[in-house]
C-alpha cells in the first residue's frame, strides 16, 4: 500500500450550501448567441433555446447561476434589456467590443434558468453606472407593484416579481481591464452605498462585494481589506475569481496549483476575519467564488475583434484529461474550505471555457471537466468531512511536498458517504487504505473514475466521448478498510451506502 485516507466522522468541516454548484452565463462570445440560444437551431424550443444544451445543464443540477456578467456588467444598461424583444436597442458591448442584440434579456434568461432548475444571482453596473440606476434594476425586478418601474414590469408581462436574491456590486473593478475601472477606496465606498440604498428597497437581499480579480494583481489583498473595511456591514459575501492555466506547459506544476487556490480562498478568510475584528462586528464574511475554473490549453483569446459581431468565438478551447484532473483537484479546494466558501459560479457554462460546448447548427458536446462537476453537483451535497491523506510527495517548479492524492469526503444526510479523490501522479498508479472512522458498516461501494491513457486527450465535435467517467459497483462485507487503486492522473467519486 502506498498511503492510507483516513475519514473520521469526528473531523467536520461544515454544511455544504448547495449554491456552491452554482454556474455563470455572461453575454460573453459565443456563451448566450450561438450557446443557449440559437434561434435557427434544428432543437431550439419555441423562446430560441437549445434543448440540447439546455438538457446538459438540467442534468448538472445547477442551483444558481450569476447573470449578465462578467466584464459585461459593467456596461450593462438594464432597460435594454426588458420589454418586447424586438424593440430593444442594438449596442456595441463596450466589454468584448461585440454587438449586443438584446434579443436574450431579463425575461428570457430567468425562464431560461427556471427550466434548468436554476435561480438567477443577477449583478449591478457598478462600471459606467452607479446606486440609482442599480436600486432602479432592484425595483424593477423584486418589488410586487405599485411604483413606477414595478408597475413597468407587470406592463412587460412579468405580473410576480423575480424575487432575485443574491446581486453582485459590480464585477472585477480592481482590474484595469475593466470598464471604469476604480480604486479600492472609490469601489469601496460605491459598493457600500449602492449596497445600503439596494437594502432598504428590499433587506431580503444578499449582496457580494467584489474582492481581488487573482492573487496576481498588485492590489491584492489590500483592495479586499480597503473594500470591506468601507463596506462591511452593507455586504454578505466578497467575491474570489481564480483560472488556473498551464502557461508554462509544466504538467506536475500545473497539477499542484489548487494548493495556490486554496492558499489564496485562506488568505482572504483571514482578511474578512480581520475586518470582522477591526469592526468588532457579529457578522461573519462569506466568500462567494462567483468565477472559477481552469483554462483549457489550447484556448482561444481573441478578445480583439476588429468587426463587432454577434457571439464571436472568445475564450474557447478544449479540456483536456490533465485539465480535467486539475479542475476536480479546484472542486477539492472548495469542498475543504465550504465552511466559509457558500457560493461558487463555474465559470462559464457554455462555450466560453465551457463544460458544454456547441457546434452553430451541430452538435453540443460535453468536454472533460463536465463529469467532475456533475459528480461534485450529484454527490457532494450534505457535511463536507476533512479526510487526513498520507500518500508519497513531490517537488514542482512552484511547489515543495505536494501531495500525490487531493481528497475530501462528503457525509449524506441518508447516512451514505462519497470520497473524492485525485491521484496528480502522470505516471503512478496509488493503492491506498480507506480507513473509516466512526462511521455505520457500510454494505455497497460504488466506484467512478475518469482517467486515459493520455493527459492531453480530449473530447470534440468529432470525438465527443474519448474522455467518459467509467463506473463500477461491488459488494463490501462490512469492511472498514477497504483498499482502492487509484489511476495515474484521476478523478475518482468513491460512494458508500
Ligand atoms: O469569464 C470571463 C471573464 O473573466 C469575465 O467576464 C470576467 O469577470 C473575468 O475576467
Amino acid at each position: 500500500l502506498e498511503g492510507k485516507i483516513v475519514i473520521d466522522s469526528c473531523n467536520v468541516i461544515g454544511r455544504i450550501d448547495d449554491r456552491i454548484y452554482g454556474g455563470f452565463v455572461e453575454h460573453m462570445g459565443r456563451c448566450v448567441y450561438g450557446g443557449i440560444y440559437e434561434p435557427d437551431h434544428p432543437l431550439a424550443n419555441g423562446s430560441g433555446f437549445r434543448v440540447d444544451v439546455l438538457s446538459y445543464v438540467q442534468q448538472l443540477q445547477i442551483p444558481l447561476i450569476r447573470y449578465p456578467g462578467g466584464n459585461f456588467v459593467s456596461g450593462f444598461r438594464w432597460e435594454d434589456s426588458v420589454g418586447r424583444p424586438e424593440d430593444r436597442p442594438v449596442r456595441i458591448d463596450l466589454a468584448w467590443k461585440s454587438i449586443e442584440p438584446n434579443r436574450v434579456g431579463l425575461h428570457e434568461f430567468t425562464q431560461w434558468a427556471g427550466e434548468a432548475g436554476s435561480r438567477v444571482m443577477m449583478a449591478v453596473n457598478l462600471g459606467t453606472r452607479g446606486a440609482a440606476e442599480a436600486a432602479d434594476l432592484l425595483e424593477y425586478c423584486n418589488v410586487p407593484g405599485g411604483t413606477q418601474l414595478s408597475e413597468l414590469r407587470k406592463s412587460h408581462g412579468q405580473h410576480e416579481p423575480y424575487h432575485y436574491k443574491v446581486w453582485c456590486l459590480g464585477n472585477e473593478m480592481d482590474g484595469p481591464w475593466q470598464i471604469c475601472n476604480k480604486t479600492a477606496a472609490e469601489y469601496g465606498l460605491l459598493a457600500r452605498e449602492t449596497g445600503k440604498a439596494m437594502k432598504r428597497l428590499d433587506p431580503s437581499i444578499e449582496l457580494v462585494a467584489c474582492g481581488s480579480s487573482g492573487s496576481y494583481l498588485p492590489t491584492y489583498p489590500e483592495w479586499d481589506a480597503t473594500v470591506l473595511d468601507l463596506a462591511y456591514a452593507h455586504t454578505d459575501y466578497l467575491s474570489v475569481h481564480a483560472y488556473i492555466n498551464d502557461k508554462n506547459s509544466d504538467l506536475p506544476n500545473y497539477l499542484a496549483q489548487s494548493l495556490q487556490f486554496e492558499a489564496y480562498i485562506q488568505s482572504l478568510v483571514s482578511v474578512c476575519d480581520y475586518i470582522k475584528a477591526k469592526h468588532r462586528s457579529r457578522k461573519t464574511m462569506y466568500l462567494s467564488v462567483d468565477e472559477w475554473n481552469v483554462e483549457p490549453f489550447n484556448w482561444l483569446n481573441n478578445d480583439g475583434v476588429d468587426q463587432p459581431v454577434v457571439g464571436p468565438a472568445l475564450c474557447e478551447g478544449n479540456f483536456s484529461l490533465a485539465d480535467a484532473v486539475v479542475f476536480g483537484t479546484m472542486i477539492i479546494a472548495l469542498l475543504k474550505k465550504s465552511d466559509r466558501v457558500k457560493i461558487a459560479c463555474l465559470a462559464q457554462l457554455v462555450n466560453v471555457f465551457g463544460p458544454i460546448m456547441t457546434e452553430k447548427r451541430g452538435i453540443a458536446w460535453r468536454q472533460t471537466t463536465y463529469y467532475p462537476f456533475l459528480h461534485a453537483s450529484l454527490y457532494g451535497r450534505g457535511t463536507a468531512v476533512h479526510v487526513h491523506v498520507s500518500s508519497p510527495k513531490v517537488d514542482t517548479t512552484d511547489f515543495t511536498d505536494v501531495p500525490l492524492v487531493e481528497s475530501v469526503a462528503v457525509a449524506h444526510d441518508d447516512g451514505g458517504l462519497t470520497v473524492f479523490a485525485v491521484n496528480r501522479s502522470v505516471d503512478r498508479a496509488l493503492e491506498l487504505e480507506l480507513d473509516l472512522r466512526g462511521y455505520a458498516p457500510f454494505t455497497s461501494l460504488r466506484r467512478i473514475e475518469l482517467t486515459g491513457q493520455q493527459p492531453d486527450t480530449y473530447n470534440a465535435a468529432s470525438s465527443p466521448d474519448a474522455v467518459i467517467p467509467r463506473e463500477q459497483t461491488t459488494g463490501l462485507q462490512s469492511d472498514l478498510s477497504p483498499t482502492v487503486r487509484l489511476a495515474p492522473l484521476s478523478w475518482n467519486v468513491i460512494r458508500f451506502t
